[in-house]
């Protein structure tokens, strides 16, 4: 099983709910599962699955015009899938940030600890963004 994080910048003000849309539907079909960060002005997703079907997403992604600058973190095989789900966490302009980093930890809980490190370092820096 493939797992990758990249990272981007958002293109404009971005609407989150067609691509939390589209990503539902399409990762429920491809058996993917992961994370996708979004604060407005940067995204960070971790994908997996099966090797062809991952690639094939972050391909689509890679082109979608709504980002830029995609930047693979990591890319790495492995044993079992660290995700159980597909999720979205969107930090809206003006939420409590406490509550915000507390949920996304919730999230990674099962990630391996550099997943998970590169998702909480990642929330706080853009907390005191
Ligand atoms: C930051 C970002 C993350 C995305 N993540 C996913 C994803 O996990 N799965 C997915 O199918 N599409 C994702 N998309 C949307 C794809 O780029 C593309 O619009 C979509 O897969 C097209 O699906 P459709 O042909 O069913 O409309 C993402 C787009 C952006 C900008």
């Amino acid at each position: 099983m493939l797992q990758i994080v990249y990272i981007s910048s958002a293109v404009g003000a971005v609407d989150a709910a067609p691509i939390l849309a589209a990503s539902r539907r399409n990762n429920a079909r491809d058996g993917l599962t992961g994370l996708l960060y979004a604060d407005g002005r940067r995204f960070l997703q971790a994908l997996e699955g099966e090797a062809p079907a991952v690639e094939r997403a972050l391909e689509r992604i890679s082109a979608d015009p709504r980002h830029r600058a995609v930047v693979v973190l990591s890319c790495r095989d492995v044993e079992a899938r660290e995700f159980g789900t597909w999720s979205m966490a969107e930090r809206v302009a003006g939420a409590d940030g406490d509550a915000f980093v507390a949920h996304v930890r919730g999230l990674i809980a099962n990630a391996s600890p550099t997943v998970r490190a590169t998702f909480d370092g990642f929330v706080q820096l853009r907390r005191a963004a």
